[in-house]
């Protein structure tokens, strides 16, 4: 395995492998590497001659108030990881380099970044699709590899690639979660222990109103109205819901009345000083 920070060399072995035939798959990471990126490293060994995991905490997708300069990062236990399962390429780009004080462009998908984490976080969508943008470019990935915990930016970025038409295909992949149901996420470090058993109850939460959905309740509203009641029956630490929704899984617009689509129920919860992100299928 070989680490790469520099943008021109990446460039250039991305180059030089694609002209030589070999296929490239390409797994975007900020770091601090849990079982969730490993899946995703996994499915990328299986689908390309060549991996290439990048690592880096893109500046330009965190808000003014939000956890950038705490971001945790373990390089050296993220390059062990990586070696393990076997990627080619860790990509570790500097800020400087991604972004030159001349830096002066940037991507944005319209429409579905405007609802749940895109309405709590003006702008973190335009800094993925900028960064996931310039990461295509320098890697020439045939593939790349998405957690589907992130819903929304799996979506965004699958409508950035059919928009600009960049010739790759985009794979989400299941969410991996701790053995209590709790999705598996680098930000679960900052929980404090009684928290962290805490969180437990989101996943809880969305299951139980899986179960009423089977059991025929299809209003939205009422769905979700019982997930609140779920979480406010079972946390005992102060919590904050930001959203809880449900959205049409393929087109990612929003349900308020009756579940007659493929469906997905979206959370987002601050925990302490910690907001957690989850999702499950209807
Ligand atoms: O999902 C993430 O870790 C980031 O948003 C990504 C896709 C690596 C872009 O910085």
């Amino acid at each position: 395995m070989q680490q790469i920070g520099n943008i021109k060399e990446i460039q250039a072995f991305a180059l030089e492998s694609r002209r030589s035939g070999k296929t490239i798959a390409l797994v975007p990471t900020m770091g601090y590497l849990h079982d969730g990126h490993l899946e995703l490293m996994k499915r990328a060994r299986e689908k390309a001659d060549l991996v290439i995991v990048s690592i880096f905490i893109n500046p330009i997708q965190f808000g003014p108030n939000e956890d950038l300069d705490c971001y945790p990062q373990d390089l050296d236990g993220d390059l062990a990881k990586c070696r393990n399962v076997g990627v080619d390429i860790v990509f570790t780009p500097t800020r400087e380099m991604l972004y030159p004080d001349s830096f002066q462009s940037s991507v944005e998908v319209k429409e579905i970044t405007k609802g749940l984490c895109g309405a709590g976080r003006p702008g973190h969508f335009q800094g993925v699709t900028t960064v996931v943008s310039k990461l295509f470019n320098l890697t020439l990935p045939n593939i790349a590899f998405f957690g589907e915990k992130d819903f929304q930016q799996l979506a965004v970025i699958r409508q950035m690639v059919d928009d600009l038409n960049f010739p790759i295909e985009i794979v989400g992949v299941q969410i991996v979660r701790e053995s209590d149901g709790l999705a598996m996420s680098s930000r679960n470090a900052y929980l404090p222990d009684r928290e962290r058993k805490e969180a437990a109850n989101i996943f809880q939460a969305l299951i139980h109103a899986k179960a009423l959905h089977k059991q025929g309740l299809k209003e939205s509203k009422a769905l979700c109205q019982t997930v609140s009641e779920q979480l406010d029956k079972k946390m005992e630490s102060p919590f904050q819901v930001e959203y809880i929704k449900i959205y049409n899984a393929s087109n990612l617009t929003e349900i308020n009345g009756p579940i007659t689509t493929p469906a997905v129920l979206l959370i987002a919860v601050k925990l302490g000083g910690t907001r957690l992100i989850d999702n499950l299928k209807l």
